[in-house]
């Protein structure tokens, strides 16, 4: 008798002990903006160094706060823990593509097509996980994207600020001298937009921050078109897969974030020969408000109100051409 009192008080005492002990600070937040787990990880720093989460961690008890990722993370395990809270001072492989493929989420991001950023130029290889980590190192899967969070922060020169958006972190590395250790690139030809970008943006281009006049004789944009006068880089170039040449965007949704949703997801389709004639790019946004040359003539997508239609544009519109009109 006396033995089982003893035994109910010690589990009661361990309860009590349980639900008044101090609840651990946690360094991993979607609050914080902080999902990759420190050096203080299991509270007093005694579980940093550990792979085999399964020892510690039950999956249905985790991520209630969570309803966007609970469900895929149940479904796909253990292996996935590292890819979004880091590799806990192990050399374990961080996963994405686990998760990040054409039947768990084909849509994000739409990986549709064999060309993308992969870091090399030569070569049409598919993403890698280690090519993903690169440019999102601590992602929140929030299903917002936020170019602060989202991307990998490289460091700037001078004054050190998070992103504002996605074309200040193309510019930490395609620039002219200061590209971050192991992303060196060499020009291929003279003024190649690969390392003259951050000059063409803040100086020449007319999509980035000089200001159009918009005062032309083709000049005009699409009503469903929202932008700033500042144009992001992934407006025109797609990251995860296009077929185009030079990673130019082939469907509207696989970019164009600004493009208003009716037009966006329909999606516009973009083919952009070998030739050089653009004019289904630049029609998604541009639309002559007084029709004249080929203003009226469909650019093959359906969509009409660029001029010089079939034509090589590249004569007079490439990126850090100050002379015509330029990009
Ligand atoms: C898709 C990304 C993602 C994956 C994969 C993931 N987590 Fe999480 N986890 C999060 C986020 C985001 C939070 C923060 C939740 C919050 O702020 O409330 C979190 C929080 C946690 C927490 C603390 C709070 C809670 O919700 O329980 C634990 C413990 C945890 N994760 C363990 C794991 C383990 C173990 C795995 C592997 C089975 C795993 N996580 C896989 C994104 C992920
Ligand atoms: C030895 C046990 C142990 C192992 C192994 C372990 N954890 Fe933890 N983990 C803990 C404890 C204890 C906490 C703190 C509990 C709490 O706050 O709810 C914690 C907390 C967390 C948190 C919340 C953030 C924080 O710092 O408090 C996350 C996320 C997490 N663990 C993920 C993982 C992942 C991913 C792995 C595998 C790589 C792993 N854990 C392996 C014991 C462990
Ligand atoms: C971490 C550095 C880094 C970041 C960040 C980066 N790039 Fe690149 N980019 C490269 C490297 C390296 C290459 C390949 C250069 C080579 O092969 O010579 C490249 C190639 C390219 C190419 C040519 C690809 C091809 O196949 O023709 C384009 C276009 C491009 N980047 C655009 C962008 C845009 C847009 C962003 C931002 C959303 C961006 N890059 C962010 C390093 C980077
Ligand atoms: C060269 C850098 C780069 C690489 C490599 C890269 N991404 Fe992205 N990713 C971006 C940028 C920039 C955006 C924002 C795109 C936008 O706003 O149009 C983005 C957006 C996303 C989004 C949000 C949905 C969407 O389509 O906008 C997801 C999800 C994503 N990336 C996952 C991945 C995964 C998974 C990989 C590896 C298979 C990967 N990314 C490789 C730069 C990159
Ligand atoms: C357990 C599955 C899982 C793993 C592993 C995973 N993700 Fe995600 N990720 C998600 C989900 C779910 C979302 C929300 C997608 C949606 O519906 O928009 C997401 C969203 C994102 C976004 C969009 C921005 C945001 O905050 O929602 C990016 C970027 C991203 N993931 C990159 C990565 C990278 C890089 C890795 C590997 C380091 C990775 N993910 C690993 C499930 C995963
Ligand atoms: C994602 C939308 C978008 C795409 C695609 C696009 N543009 Fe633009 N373009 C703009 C915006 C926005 C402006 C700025 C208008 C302003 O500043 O008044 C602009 C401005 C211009 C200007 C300067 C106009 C002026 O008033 O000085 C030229 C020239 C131009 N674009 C040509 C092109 C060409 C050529 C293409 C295709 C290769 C193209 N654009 C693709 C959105 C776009
Ligand atoms: C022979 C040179 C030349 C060629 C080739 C050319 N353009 Fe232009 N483009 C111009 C000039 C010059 C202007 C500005 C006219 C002005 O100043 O009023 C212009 C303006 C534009 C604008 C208007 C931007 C605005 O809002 O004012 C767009 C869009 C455009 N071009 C698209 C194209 C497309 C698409 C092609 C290829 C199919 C192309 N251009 C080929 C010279 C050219
Ligand atoms: C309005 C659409 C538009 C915007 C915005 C834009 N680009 Fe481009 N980009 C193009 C077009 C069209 C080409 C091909 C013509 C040329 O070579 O200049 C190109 C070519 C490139 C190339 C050369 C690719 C190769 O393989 O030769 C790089 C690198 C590049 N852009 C990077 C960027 C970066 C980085 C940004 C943002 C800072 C950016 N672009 C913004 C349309 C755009």
């Amino acid at each position: 008798m006396f033995k089982k009192l003893l035994c109910i008080f010690i589990v009661l005492f361990a309860w009590l002990n349980m639900a008044t002990q101090p609840v651990f600070a946690r360094d991993v937040s979607l609050a914080n903006n902080q999902i990759l787990l420190t050096p203080t990880h299991g509270g007093d720093g005694s579980a940093w160094g550990q792979s085999n989460c399964i020892n510690c961690h039950v999956l249905r008890n985790i991520h209630k706060t969570v309803p966007a990722i609970k469900g895929i993370v149940q479904d796909v395990g253990y292996r996935s823990c590292t890819g979004c809270h880091g590799q806990n001072g192990t050399n374990v492989q961080r996963e994405c593509i686990v998760c990040h493929n054409s039947e768990r989420l084909p849509k994000s991001p739409l990986q549709h097509a064999e060309k993308n950023h992969n870091f090399t130029v030569k070569q049409d290889a598919p993403l890698t996980d280690e090519n993903c980590i690169i440019c999102h190192d601590h992602s929140d899967m929030d299903k917002k994207f936020e170019p602060a969070v989202d991307l990998t922060h490289f460091k700037g020169v001078g004054l050190d600020l998070p992103y504002q958006n996605n074309s200040e972190f193309c510019l930490r590395c395609h620039n002219e001298d200061h590209q971050p250790v192991g992303f060196a690139m060499k020009p291929r030809f003279l003024r190649d937009p690969l390392v003259m970008m951050e000059k063409n943006y803040r100086f020449i281009d007319m999509h980035g921050y000089p200001e159009g006049s918009g005062q032309r004789t083709y000049s005009g944009l699409r009503s469903h078109y929202q932008y700033p006068s500042v144009v992001d880089c992934t407006d025109c170039h797609a990251m995860h897969g296009t077929h185009n040449t030079k990673l130019i965007v082939d469907r509207t949704d696989a970019g164009m974030k600004q493009l208003k949703a009716g037009l966006r997801l329909q999606p516009v389709l973009i083919n952009v020969p070998l030739n050089g004639d653009y004019s289904q790019l630049c029609v998604t946004c541009h639309q002559m408000s007084d029709i004249v040359e080929q203003g009226d003539e469909d650019t093959g997508n359906g969509l009409s109100g660029v001029h010089q239609v079939s034509s090589d544009c590249r004569v007079c519109h490439v990126h850090g051409m100050a002379a015509q009109t330029g990009l």
